[in-house]
């Protein structure tokens, strides 16, 4: 643990998606983005540890229908749920990550249990059975869907987390992309490309257009803006990368000097996000958010 780390504490910012918000949707997003803050917020203020802590958001916003993941999942094409889930530790650079599953509760949970064993990424029924295996928590696919009028219902959410040992952790979770092609895995538990933490450059979580992030890399992108560039440049810098492709993100960062940012080209990208010296605020567009970077 770096004395600057150590003495700039703990920080921890939550997305509930980059997407369109339908009119008078704002507060339940943004109350759903401060739930979650706060249960990963409640690990970090106890000294616990920032993968424990991005777990504990991730599940509160898997948990809330107003957002795209886990509980309040989309059907594919074949009108069937198909979540995705990853969880990045910064300290050991250990990922897991679940695609294409459809009976688990919270796919980030599989996730960060896959964290101290060898595979990256598990698919579909291998996912399922590892969950079966380290007690997972198991559902019926149609009770994840929710049908939302005038709601494209799609996109991901996400999380960084900073303990005050120091370690950075970043996570995302997906129920997909409405109408997709069966079988689609997009960004989310793909390292590089929806996520990504290193104790020493810092931790992003990104949410969007998957193909488009997939094909910048987008994630990998931020990290490395990030090694000479504070957060809202670095974000400026990767969202100017992928007009290369076309598509709309929204990306958070925490970087391993502590400071918050971030971004979006979406119309929206609920976020809140607090540090030890910062309260909780949360916010439905950057524009809102005047402290720049909480520096
Ligand atoms: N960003 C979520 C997805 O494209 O699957």
């Amino acid at each position: 643990m770096s004395e600057t780390v150590a003495s700039r504490g703990w920080a921890i910012i939550v997305h509930g998606g980059a997407k369109d918000i339908p009119p008078g949707q704002e507060d339940v997003h943004r109350d759903g983005c401060l739930r979650a803050l706060a249960a990963g917020r409640a690990i970090l203020e106890t000294g616990g540890h920032a993968v424990d802590a991005v777990e504990a958001a991730v599940r509160a916003l898997e948990d809330d229908p107003t957002f795209n993941a886990g509980y309040g999942a989309v059907r594919n094409g074949d009108g069937v749920v198909e979540l995705d889930a990853a969880i990045m530790d910064g300290a050991s650079l250990a990922v897991g990550g679940v695609a294409g599953v459809r009976t688990l509760r919270h796919p980030i949970s599989v996730a960060a249990a896959m964290l101290d064993e060898t595979p990256v990424l598990l698919v579909a029924d291998g996912a399922e059975a590892f969950a079966r295996a380290h007690g997972g928590e198991f559902c019926e696919p149609a009770d994840l869907i929710i049908e939302r009028a005038g709601d494209p219902g799609c996109d991901t959410v996400g999380c960084v987390a900073l303990d005050r040992h120091g370690d950075i952790a970043a996570g995302t979770s997906t129920g997909g992309l409405s109408g997709c092609h069966p079988g689609r895995v997009g960004d989310s538990p793909l390292p590089g490309c929806g996520l990504y933490a290193d104790n020493a450059v810092g931790g992003v979580s990104l949410s969007g257009d998957g193909e488009s992030l997939i094909r910048t890399t987008l994630a990998a992108r931020l990290m490395q803006s990030l090694e000479a560039l504070p957060p809202d440049a670095a974000i400026k810098a990767a969202l100017g990368r992928l007009e290369k492709v076309g598509g709309e993100a929204g990306l958070i960062v925490i970087d391993a000097e502590g400071r918050v940012g971030w971004g979006h080209s979406s119309a929206q990208f609920a976020v809140a996000h607090a540090r030890q010296d910062t309260p909780a605020k949360a916010f439905t567009h950057r524009s809102q958010d005047a402290e720049k970077d909480l520096a």
